[in-house]
């Protein structure tokens, strides 16, 4: 059976796993996730929910297998699998990242970087991380909660801006998910640390440094098509991107890909949340070489 045949039966709620709030479909599968047997040539895309992750994986699956049919007919989280995700009775992520016929294979995970499987470490696997500010990063996610029926209630506004600052989120805090990535890629040179601010603001300059880490050099041509064929709009008319054929999801509430903005934020926060916000920021981000743009 496939994901697009699939109802939800009721949203879940989150659970302590491990020292991190999850939600079942994520933690049922732990050990074979655990076990995973990543290969040399994986790529893994590691994100904070809503960070760009459909967008980095449409890019890599782009540079790598270009204009090909299965971008007519593969919706990209078939082409991507979600590692952790388990979903009975469909194919669990872990099983259809084994079963990729792609080489490398393109895996995707919201995993905090303590939780991923020991294989992508042992192997050396190269990893795209990409991370997006806060503050847009948690109005997308409130918007995706309200309309991914797989996701825990997000309440109003102003009750989930208090839960994102206290972390209570699937896949945990944000201030440890891009703090601990951030650590690690200092002293993992196979991780390569983007930002969503930065693919905004010039989304081939960021295709450039992306093509360097993984030893790509395409022709001008091909990154034309790439650059372009991944620009918001798009994707976004794309039905094998933009999610619609996925039945957890109701875009009457909203679509998946919703804005693709940089200061969205602005519409959402009062004067006084903001206020709140940076106060609070300023002592959970004390490393000074991780700096966020919340508008460019
Ligand atoms: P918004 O809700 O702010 O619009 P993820 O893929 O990690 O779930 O992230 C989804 C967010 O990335 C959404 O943000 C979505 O619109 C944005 N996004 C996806 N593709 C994009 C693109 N090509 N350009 C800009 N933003 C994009």
């Amino acid at each position: 059976m496939s994901f697009e045949q699939v109802k939800v039966p009721s949203r879940p709620e989150l659970v302590d796993f491990h020292g991190v709030p999850m939600v079942y479909f994520f933690t049922d599968n732990w050990e074979n996730i655990q076990n995973f047997q990543a290969r040399p040539d994986d790529i893994l895309i590691a994100t904070y929910p809503k960070a760009g992750t459909t967008w980095a994986s449409y890019i890599l699956d782009l540079l790598y297998f270009g204009q090909k049919e299965r971008q007519k007919s593969v919706p990209i989280f078939d082409r991507v699998p979600f590692l952790e995700i388990f979903f009975p009775p469909c194919l669990s992520g872990k099983d259809q990242a084994d079963n990729l016929p792609t080489s490398p294979r393109l895996i995707k995970t919201h995993f905090p970087v303590q939780f991923v499987p020991k294989s992508f470490w042992e192997q050396n696997c190269r990893i795209i991380y990409v991370a997006r500010n806060a503050k847009d990063n948690m109005v997308s996610y409130f918007h995706f909660d309200r309309m991914n029926l797989a996701q825990p209630e997000p309440g109003d506004w102003s009750n989930f801006f208090q839960r994102f600052m206290e972390g209570k989120m699937v896949f945990g805090s944000w201030y440890d998910h891009v703090n601990n990535w951030w650590k690690k890629k200092e002293s993992c040179p196979k991780i390569h640390y983007m930002f969503y601010e930065d693919m905004i603001e010039d989304t081939g300059r960021e295709i450039d440094k992306l093509c360097c880490f993984l030893g790509l050099s395409p022709s001008a041509e091909d990154k034309m098509k790439v650059t372009g064929g991944v620009q918001f709009d798009n994707m976004k008319r794309d039905d094998m991107a933009n999610y619609s054929t996925n039945p957890v999801m109701d875009f009457k509430i909203s679509p998946f890909m919703r804005k693709g903005k940089v200061g969205d934020w602005k519409n959402h926060f009062t004067v006084a949340q903001s206020e709140q916000f940076d106060e609070d920021y300023k002592k959970k981000m004390k490393d000074a070489t991780l700096l966020f743009r919340t508008e460019i």
